[in-house]
C-alpha cells in the first residue's frame, strides 16, 4: 500500500506551509512585545515601521497585527509594495481601500484623503494601511506617505501608516530627504533570527499544529536544522518540508541528517 505523505508522519494538514491560521501562529515573547508596541502605535493614533531581514516573520506579524485590532474601530488596508510610480501605488493603495484606482496621480491622492477622512468621520473607524515590502518603494515615491499623512484637520492625524520592509528599509529612512517620513513613525520594530532553542520550539510547534503526535525529526536532524537555516524562519520550513519529502520517498518515517544535507542542496542554489 502506497503511504500518503502527511499519514506517514502522522499530520493532519501538510506542515510548514506559509498559511496557517492567526491563532495557531508560534507566538514568541519577542514577536509578542512587537506586536503590542505596534498595536499602541496605531491605538495612539501614529504610524510606525517593523523592519527584519527576509524571512523572519513580518507579514505573519502584520497579519497578527490586522487581526487584533478591533473591527468595530479600525479598517485595515494590505498592500504589498513594487517598485511602482507614485501613481501606480496610489492605485493600488485605492484598489485595497475599495475606491476607484482611476485618474491621475493628484485625483487619486485627493480621492485616497477624501476615503480615509470619511472612514474616520462618517464611519467612525479609524484608517491603517499597511505597506509590506516597503524596502522596494522608489524613493521618489516615499513622499507619498507624507502627503497621505499631511492632511490633518483640527491637527488629528487621520491616517496611521504601517511600513514593513527588509533590512535596507533602514538606512533608506535614514537619508536626510526622508528625515519627514521618518519623523512621522513613532515606532521601529525589529525581528530576530531565532536561538536553537526557540528553532526546536518552532518546529515541535508546526508538526503539532499540522497534527503530528511525535516530532518526526531525530535530535542530529533538528540540529542540522538550526545550523543550516541560522534560525531564519522561511529556511527552517523549506528545509523542514523537503526533508520531510525525502523521508517520505525514502519510506522512513523519521527525518535524519542525512534528509537534512540532501535538502539543504535541493532548496538552495
Ligand atoms: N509567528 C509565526 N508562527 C508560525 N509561523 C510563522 C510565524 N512567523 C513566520 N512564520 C513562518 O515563517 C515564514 C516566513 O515568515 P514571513 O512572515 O513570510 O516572513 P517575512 O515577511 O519577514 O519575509 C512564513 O511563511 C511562515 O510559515
Ligand atoms: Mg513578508
Amino acid at each position: 500500500m502506497i503511504t500518503d505523505f502527511r499519514s506517514r508522519f502522522g499530520f493532519h494538514t501538510t506542515p510548514f506551509t506559509r498559511e496557517f491560521a492567526v491563532d495557531q501562529r508560534f507566538a514568541l515573547g519577542f514577536f509578542d512585545e512587537n506586536l503590542t508596541a505596534l498595536s499602541r502605535a496605531i491605538e495612539n493614533r501614529m504610524s510606525a515601521a517593523l523592519i527584519a531581514p527576509a524571512g523572519t516573520g513580518k507579514t505573519a506579524l502584520l497579519r497578527a497585527l490586522a487581526h487584533g485590532l478591533p473591527e468595530a474601530r479600525y479598517r485595515v488596508h494590505y498592500v504589498k509594495v513594487t517598485e511602482l510610480s507614485k501613481r501606480d501605488l496610489c492605485r493600488e493603495i485605492a484598489v485595497a481601500c475599495g475606491a476607484e484606482p482611476a485618474g491621475n496621480y493628484p485625483t487619486l491622492v485627493r480621492r485616497l484623503q477624501e476615503r480615509f477622512l470619511s472612514a474616520t468621520a462618517v464611519d467612525g473607524v479609524r484608517p491603517v494601511l499597511i505597506l509590506d515590502e516597503a524596502q522596494d518603494l522608489r524613493p521618489d515615491v516615499l513622499s507619498i506617505l507624507r502627503t497621505l499623512t499631511n492632511f490633518e484637520m483640527d491637527s488629528r492625524l487621520v491616517l496611521s501608516i504601517l511600513l514593513a520592509g527588509q533590512t535596507p528599509l533602514r538606512d533608506i529612512l535614514r537619508r536626510e530627504a526622508h528625515e519627514s517620513v521618518a519623523r512621522r513613525l513613532a515606532h521601529f520594530a525589529y525581528l530576530r533570527l531565532l536561538s536553537r532553542e526557540e528553532t526546536l520550539r518552532y518546529i515541535s510547534h508546526r508538526c503539532t499544529i499540522a497534527g503530528a503526535a511525535t516530532i518526526p525529526f531525530d535530535a542530529r536532524a533538528l540540529d542540522a536544522l538550526f545550523e543550516i537555516s541560522c534560525g531564519n524562519l522561511r529556511a527552517i520550513d523549506s528545509l523542514a518540508f523537503k526533508s520531510l519529502e525525502l523521508a517520505h520517498d525514502a519510506a522512513v518515517s523519521v527525518v535524519d541528517s542525512n534528509h537534512l544535507a540532501q535538502a539543504r542542496k535541493l532548496v538552495s542554489p
